[in-house]
C-alpha cells in the first residue's frame, strides 16, 4: 500500500476541551505519524478559503464561525493508506452514526462541532495541506 499524507485539523471544540494530546493518541496508535503542526487561530477568510467546497451549503456560516471560534492544530499525517485511515480514526461526520472508539464517537457533540477535520480524498489532501504548510515545513518520517 502506498505511502500517503492527510490533512488534519483539530477544531476548536476539541482544543478548548483540552483533548490534543489524547486524540494525537488515536493518531499516533493507528499507525500515522505527524510531519507537520501548527496551532492557528483561522482568520474568516482563511475559514472561507479552506471550505470554500462548502460555501453553497446551509450550513456554510455557521461552520465558518465555529472554525474561527478558538485555535485550531492543523497536523498533515503520513503513512500507508493515510486518507481512509485517518476518515476510519475520525469516524462518521455526525458523532451520532460515528463508530464507538472513534474520535468523533468520543470527543464529538453534535455535526457541527465534530472535533476533527480530515481529507476525503488523496487530491483534497495535496491541496489541503499546501493551504496550510510550504513544503520545508513538511518533515518526512523515515524512522
Ligand atoms: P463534510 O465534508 O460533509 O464532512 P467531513 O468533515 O466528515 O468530511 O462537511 C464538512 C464539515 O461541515 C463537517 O465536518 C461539519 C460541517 N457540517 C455541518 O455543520 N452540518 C452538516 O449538515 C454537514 C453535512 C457538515
Amino acid at each position: 500500500m502506498a505511502i500517503e499524507r492527510t490533512l488534519s485539523i483539530l477544531k476548536p471544540d476539541a482544543v478548548a476541551k483540552n483533548k490534543i494530546g489524547a486524540i494525537i493518541a488515536r493518531i499516533e496508535d493507528a499507525g500515522l505519524k505527524v510531519v507537520a503542526a501548527r496551532m492557528i487561530h483561522l482568520t474568516q477568510a482563511e475559514a472561507e478559503g479552506f471550505y470554500a467546497v462548502h460555501s453553497e451549503r446551509p450550513f456554510f456560516k455557521d461552520l465558518v464561525k465555529f472554525m474561527t471560534s478558538g485555535p485550531v492544530l492543523v497536523q498533515a499525517l503520513e503513512g500507508e493508506n493515510a486518507v481512509q485511515v485517518y476518515r476510519d480514526v475520525m469516524g462518521a461526520t455526525n458523532p451520532k452514526n460515528a463508530a464507538p472508539g472513534t474520535i468523533r464517537a468520543d470527543f464529538a457533540d453534535s455535526i457541527d462541532e465534530n472535533a476533527a477535520h480530515g481529507s476525503d480524498s488523496l487530491e483534497n489532501a495535496k491541496n489541503e495541506i499546501a493551504y496550510f504548510f510550504r513544503s520545508i515545513e513538511l518533515c518526512p518520517r523515515t524512522r
